[in-house]
């Protein structure tokens, strides 16, 4: 058994001052280059806030890796994430560097810049390890469920992926609305292990590996206690697109009369690890990748919440149309949300606009 000292010591040596950089093409990884980087001022900190939280070892045999591998992934995750959050700090507010699915779906240069340093970072310390980042995959639900699964069974598909949101709430980010947060999920053998999101602006870091619980600055978390819909606080996404736009509409007008109050707040990563956290009592959303879920997924399961598919199946890295809960209200909630054919997305547009 590993002891809590080397969990602490490995968390607190992690690399700082110099780093790798991956190229920004995903099966381009050994165009890496070298160069000096300056350590944050809160990654110290960050780092400590999850040191307290030593893995038990309750590995299942052949499924989930040992605590001690965990926690490295961890400590390397909330490394990453704060890299990428004191620049997304620095620059919020940052120009729209053009447009991707439609005129709605929004690019800054600072998307680009966050993924490359969480790819130095995982290229240094874990350079068998893959990642699938939103900045390198073409718009789109279909050339992102391609690259998932290319990342999950392709030939010479890695044990480890790191699935990574450089920013999610990038419209908030552009807007200066304080919303946006870096998500950082990791699967072994296809199943999440291990999640992060960090929320700069609130100096937030959600943190969960599978089996050992949830934590909020380093603080256990767990979903909220409401029994009924009547005291469920409900979000749901803002996705750009027409199509994944109607079912929101739709099932969220079909909620609000139920429930006691419903948001639209525009950061998928930063909803699910507020239901993580017991803020909200459930998220949804019909057309997700799996960039935007897969932290916020382990953090609601290990914080003692429900994870499925908007019809009930199972979560996995490919669901796209999602629903996380209390777990005390999912069903109910899901129910409307059939009924409203909230489900999917729309197959033709059934709201009018651009
Ligand atoms: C978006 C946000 C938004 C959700 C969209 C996502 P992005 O992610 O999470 O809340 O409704 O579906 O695409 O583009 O800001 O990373
Ligand atoms: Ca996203
Ligand atoms: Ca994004």
């Amino acid at each position: 058994m590993k002891s809590a000292t080397a969990f602490t010591v490995a968390l607190l040596s992690l690399p700082g001052g110099t780093a790798f950089v991956l190229s920004s093409s995903r099966s381009d990884h050994s165009a890496m280059r070298r160069y000096p980087t300056k350590s944050q001022p809160t990654r110290h900190a960050l780092l400590s806030r999850v040191a307290s939280q030593r893995a038990p070892d309750t590995a299942a045999e052949g499924v989930v890796p040992d605590s001690q591998t965990l926690s490295e992934v961890l400590a390397a995750a909330v490394h990453a994430a704060s890299e990428a959050g004191a620049l997304m700090k620095a620059k919020v507010g940052a120009d729209v560097l053009k447009t991707k699915f439609n005129p709605k779906d929004l690019l800054t240069e600072v998307d680009g810049q966050c993924q490359r340093v969480i790819e130095k970072v995982v290229s240094k310390q874990f350079p068998d390890h893959a990642l699938l980042g939103e900045e390198n995959v073409e718009p789109g639900a279909e050339a992102s469920t391609v690259a998932l699964s290319d990342a999950l069974d392709g030939g010479g598909a890695a044990e480890w992926l790191w699935v990574v949101d450089p920013i999610d709430g990038t419209t908030n980010f552009v807007h200066g609305i304080p919303l946006s947060a870096v998500s950082i999920g990791v699967a072994y053998r296809g199943k999440v292990v291990v999640g992060c999101i960090y929320d700069p602006f609130r100096d937030e870091l959600f943190t969960a590996t599978s089996g050992n619980g949830a934590f909020l600055n380093g603080m256990k978390m767990k979903v909220g206690d409401q029994e009924t819909i009547g005291e469920a606080t409900v979000a749901c996404g803002a996705p750009p697109g027409v199509l994944a736009l109607g079912p929101c509409v739709r099932g969220m007008a079909a909620l609000a009369p139920h429930v006691r109050t419903t948001r639209m707040l525009g950061s998928a990563a930063i909803m699910l690890a507020w239901v993580a956290c017991g803020r909200l009592t459930c998220y949804w959303e019909p057309d997700l990748n799996s960039w935007d879920i897969a932290a916020g997924a382990l953090l609601i399961q290990e914080a003692g919440g429900e994870m499925t598919d908007i019809l009930g199946g199972p979560y996995s890295l490919s669901t796209r149309a999602i629903i996380g809960s209390n777990k005390l209200v999912h069903e109910e909630i899901r129910h409307i949300l059939v009924e409203a054919k909230a489900t999917r997305p729309d197959s033709t547009p059934q709201l009018k606009g651009r």
